[in-house]
């Protein structure tokens, strides 16, 4: 299996105040796969991400990318590892608003050794008339093209993404859901995306849903619903 999540425990705060917001995750993504991480508010979607992503440690448990532990990895290794293997896509789209939507996308590609074509993943995206522009001069969903476009130029081993339409309207999701479809199967990146859309899983190779800390369902969808195709 390419990702390998094993027994990650996670609490936050100490004593009274302590909360323990995942409690045993056991789950296993092969290369290339669409991963759907699906459960309410609170139920511990974010932080399970931050941790396969490196942002965030476990108390207990491993993750295993590609072979390599990433608790074995001291912070510097762990930097360099999450720069060159992964990438995040969040609700809130993160751009860097002095730069223009081509040099966003271009940050990403300094990051990897082994980047997309700059060119060719704006026109992928529909950028390529935008790409002099600064953020505050596009719409949500240009902007989440954008940040979709700083993330996958590097090429990333893994995509992940939470709620990354969960500031969009519906025709505006969909358009990014297609997108990230696309992406995962015109380049073959893992995507682990965090939603509380249940319509979402439909478009997954594996669904998993999250309740209170715990894996309550893992499953695999025999046949996938087109992004296009959802509807909720
Ligand atoms: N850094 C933190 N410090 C304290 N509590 C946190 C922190 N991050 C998350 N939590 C708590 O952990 C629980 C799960 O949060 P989160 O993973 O963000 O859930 P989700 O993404 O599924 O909505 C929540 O109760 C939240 O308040
Ligand atoms: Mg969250």
């Amino acid at each position: 299996m390419f990702l390998e999540i094993r027994g990650i425990r996670k609490s936050f705060g100490e004593g009274d105040s302590l909360v323990e917001v995942l409690k045993g995750i056991d789950l296993s993504v092969e290369k290339g796969e669409f991963c759907v991480l699906l459960g309410p508010s609170g139920s511990g979607k974010s932080t399970l991400l931050n941790i396969i992503g490196g942002i965030d440690r476990a108390d207990e448990g491993s993750i295993t990318i590609a072979g390599e532990k990433t608790e074995d990895m001291d912070e510097k290794r762990l930097t360099a590892y999450r720069r060159k293997h992964l990438g995040y896509i969040f609700q809130m789209y993160n751009l860097i608003p002095n730069l223009t939507v081509r040099e966003n996308i271009e940050v990403g590609a300094y990051l990897s050794e082994h980047p997309l074509d700059v060119d060719e993943l704006m026109e992928t995206l529909g950028l390529t008339a935008h790409g002099k522009k600064l953020p505050n001069q596009l719409s949500g969903g240009q902007q989440q093209r954008c940040a979709i476009g700083r993330a996958i130029v590097k090429n990333p081993d893994i995509l992940l993404c939470d709620e990354p339409t969960g500031a969009l309207d519906y025709n505006t999701s969909k358009e990014i859901l297609k997108l990230i479809e696309t992406v995962n199967q015109k380049y073959g990146n893992t995507v682990v995306m965090v939603t509380h859309n249940d319509a979402i899983r439909n478009m997954a190779d594996v669904v998993v849903k999250l309740r209170d800390g715990q894996i309550r369902k893992t499953y695999r969808n025999l046949e996938k619903i087109k992004a296009q195709d959802l509807e909720w």
